[in-house]
């Protein structure tokens, strides 16, 4: 199918309609980054990366050496972060923002270092211990007449979508599981998406990202319930879907061309517009129990297809679902919203195995997903909390269709 084969860059305009975040998107976009500091006359900037191997591998490194160069950084601080950061990572982030004084932050990698510097931003201008932020808006909550300055990201992948979120998902080292800060005040303020640094991705990791985008682009566009979407989050979810669906292909089928690695970097983000007004449900609701163990694209795109199906009792979501008939591939037209599923799963089952989940992990998802009331009554077809536990393991129990 060829959705994009005179690609009118549809995506340009719509990454412009953001106005949580400035998006400055395509190549030589982080060029641009050198440029509002020089304006900005910011003399003291602290910068927040990943481990060495992306830092270097992505080309972060050789650019930024380029552009501090290019102008007068008092103090070019870096800070690493490791994956899938934790409190105490944190902690030493916001240590290191009280020694530099920055006047701005960066941060330039995947999920996971937009993530940390965002919350350790946040923690280090209010005072309040980064545990003490887990919740929805505690810190607009807690300051309600004040604005906090937010962070520029840089992402380094094509999936997250964190580089205009008001997420950051933090791990409790004491209970080593996952949690969540919800905050309007850490959108941040500018995003400098470059696929350039993305084309040095290895393959699982340009599958996993590009799923988890995916799935945040359908789950958000069959969230039809929600109170806050944006009046033009369907659009930018059906755009982002057809771009992973197109692009993803043709990138793990080893074509170097970086029209696909752009097209994946504005699914991405077009996909984290939409889980920032319309959020994500069950799939994701689940995945949190299999932090660690599987890929969290990976999981995320397992998820989908049963709750999909279980969805399509509810009439909004069948009618939402027909919207995107034909932009996965099948031999048969998609007539029917159960076809267009099956269509979407055989395209995630060209890059991901099924879930295999035994009875026990089954369990552990369905106590586990009752801990996170929000998600299970606002999900497309709600499921109360008092019978979480059934309806998810009766979900899990069924093998795929595709
Ligand atoms: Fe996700």
């Amino acid at each position: 199918m060829s959705l994009h084969n005179s690609p009118d860059k549809k995506y340009l305009n719509l990454l412009d309609e953001y106005t949580g975040t400035k998006v400055v998107f395509g190549e030589g976009a982080f060029a641009q980054l050198g440029e509002h500091l020089l304006l900005e006359r910011i003399d003291r900037a602290s910068f927040v990366f990943g481990g060495k191997n992306s830092y270097i591998g992505s080309g972060l490194c050789k650019s930024f050496t380029h552009m501090i160069s290019g102008f007068d950084i008092d103090s070019p601080n870096v800070t690493e972060v490791p994956p899938e950061p934790d409190c105490n990572d944190v902690r030493r982030i916001v240590e290191a923002f009280r020694e530099q004084q920055p006047q701005v932050v960066v941060a330039a990698g995947g999920g996971s270092v937009m993530d940390a510097a965002k919350a350790a931003y946040l923690s280090w201008q209010t005072g309040l211990d980064v545990s003490e932020l887990f919740g929805v808006d505690v810190a607009s909550t807690r300051f309600p007449d004040k604005t906090f300055k937010r962070v520029i990201c840089i992402p380094s992948t094509s999936g997250t979508g964190s580089e205009v979120t008001p997420y950051s998902n933090i791990v409790d080292p004491e209970t080593k599981v996952k949690r969540l800060i919800m905050e309007k005040q850490i959108v941040p303020e500018y995003a400098f998406v470059d696929h350039c640094f993305t084309k040095t991705m290895p393959p699982s990791l340009t599958v996993t990202t590009a799923l988890d985008a995916l799935v945040h682009s359908i789950e958000s566009f069959l969230n039809t319930k929600s109170p806050t979407a944006h009046p033009a989050s369907d659009e930018w979810a059906i755009e982002s879907i057809k771009l992973i669906r197109y692009a993803l292909p043709f990138v793990m089928n080893g074509s170097s061309d970086l029209l696909y690695r752009e097209m994946l970097s504005a699914g991405a983000t077009l996909g984290g517009m939409c889980i920032a007004c319309r959020p994500t449900s069950l799939p994701h609701l689940c995945s949190f129990s299999l932090y660690g163990q599987i890929p969290h694209g990976l999981a995320v795109a397992g998820f989908l297809p049963m709750f999909w199906r279980y969805y399509l009792a509810d009439e909004a979501v069948r009618k939402q679902t027909m919207r995107l008939a034909g932009i996965f591939e099948s031999e048969m037209p998609q007539t029917t919203p159960e076809s267009v599923v099956d269509a979407a799963e055989r395209f995630i089952l060209r890059f991901a195995k099924p879930l295999e989940l035994s009875a026990e992990t089954i369990a552990k998802i369905a106590s586990d997903a009752s801990g996170n009331p929000m998600k299970l009554t606002s999900a497309p077809r709600p499921v109360s909390l008092e019978n979480a536990a059934v309806v998810i393991t009766s979900i899990l129990s069924v093998k795929g269709q595709a």
